[in-house]
């Protein structure tokens, strides 16, 4: 099962970091590896720049082909786990739409968006 959390490097981007540190992405990114690498089932942490979520940082985001998107927002580095525990139901699900009430409590505040695959 492919499971993987994307997470946006750029938050936040109304507030860089002093140079050489690093971003409230990459301090997120960086916490979802550390707490994935002893996982019995661990995630593959994609980064990326924006998620579209920018007036919210951090971002995060559950996607895979032919599945609902689910993008989070308002994260910290203390959500890492809580991410890898979505992720897990995400990749088990068959459409990815898994409901708000079934995801980790800490993340049910920061569904920021939904884009659902509609029959055509
Ligand atoms: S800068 Fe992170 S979502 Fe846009």
């Amino acid at each position: 099962m492919n499971r993987r959390v994307f997470v946006c490097l750029t938050c936040n981007r109304y507030a860089p970091p002093p140079e050489g540190q690093p971003t409230p992405g990459q301090r997120l990114a960086a916490a979802v590896k550390a707490a994935t690498a002893t996982a019995a089932d661990p995630v593959t942490v994609r980064t990326v720049v924006c998620l579209n979520g920018c007036p919210q940082p951090c971002t995060a985001a559950l996607r895979e082909p032919g599945k609902c998107v689910i993008r989070f927002s308002g994260l910290t580095t203390d959500d890492a786990a809580a991410l890898i525990e979505a992720a897990a139901l995400y990749a088990g699900s068959a459409d990815g739409d898994v409901p708000t009430e079934a995801l980790p409590a800490a993340l049910r505040g920061k569904v920021a968006g939904r884009v659902s695959l509609g029959a055509a």
